[in-house]
């Protein structure tokens, strides 16, 4: 009872902001909501693509970017490094990307909040690295229409938190 006029008084001030404010804005204004540090790395992640959608969102209490959607997008070589340096990151997806090459980079092994990685229409090769095991929090994967190759890992069905997985996979 107590916690719930809380948040109501503390609401308040929004929705006196949502009325007084265009909804696109609200968004935007939402989204820029970030630590200095994350700042910087998001403007050069988006610096390396050749990007129409460069989606991202900052936890509201902790202002770490939690997600990060690059989509219809070009860039030539891997995957940026600095997208390793998110380490708050809890959902990343990157689908269609051209010329995106190379393997599945060790950084993405350090992202230990990840829940959903996503690439997907894209030419990153190689094998799924085993440092994805280390992603004990992952729920959902999502490695379709790539030019990844090699055995199904076994340690997919160790990760205790994977919901789901989807893999249009050629075996070797
Ligand atoms: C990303 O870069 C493009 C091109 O420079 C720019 O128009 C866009 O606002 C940038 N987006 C973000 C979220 O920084
Ligand atoms: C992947 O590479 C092939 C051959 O170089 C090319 O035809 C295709 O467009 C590339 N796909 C992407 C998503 O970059
Ligand atoms: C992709 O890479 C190929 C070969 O390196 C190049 O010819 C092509 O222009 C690149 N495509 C884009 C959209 O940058």
């Amino acid at each position: 009872m107590t916690d719930q006029s809380v948040s109501v008084t503390v609401l308040h001030p929004l929705l006196l902001l949502l009325i007084s404010s265009s909804l696109p804005l609200l968004v935007f204004s939402d989204a820029q909501i970030c630590t200095p540090h994350d700042q910087r790395l998001l403007q050069t992640i988006n610096k390396s693509f050749d990007t129409q959608w460069f989606d991202y969102r900052c936890d509201p209490t902790t202002k770490r970017v939690t997600q990060l959607s690059i989509s219809q997008a070009t860039i030539s070589g891997g995957i940026p490094p600095a997208i390793g340096k998110l380490s708050s990151l809890e959902s990343l997806n990157l689908f269609v990307v051209n010329n995106l090459t190379g393997p599945i980079p060790s950084f993405i092994g350090k992202l230990r909040n990840l829940k959903q990685f996503t690439i997907y229409s894209t030419n990153i090769s190689g094998p799924i690295p085993a440092f994805l095991s280390r992603l004990t929090k992952l729920e959902g994967l999502h490695l379709s229409n790539n030019q990844l190759s090699g055995p199904l890992p076994a340690f997919l069905s160790d990760l205790p938190k994977l919901i789901w997985i989807n893999l249009v996979w050629e075996i070797q």
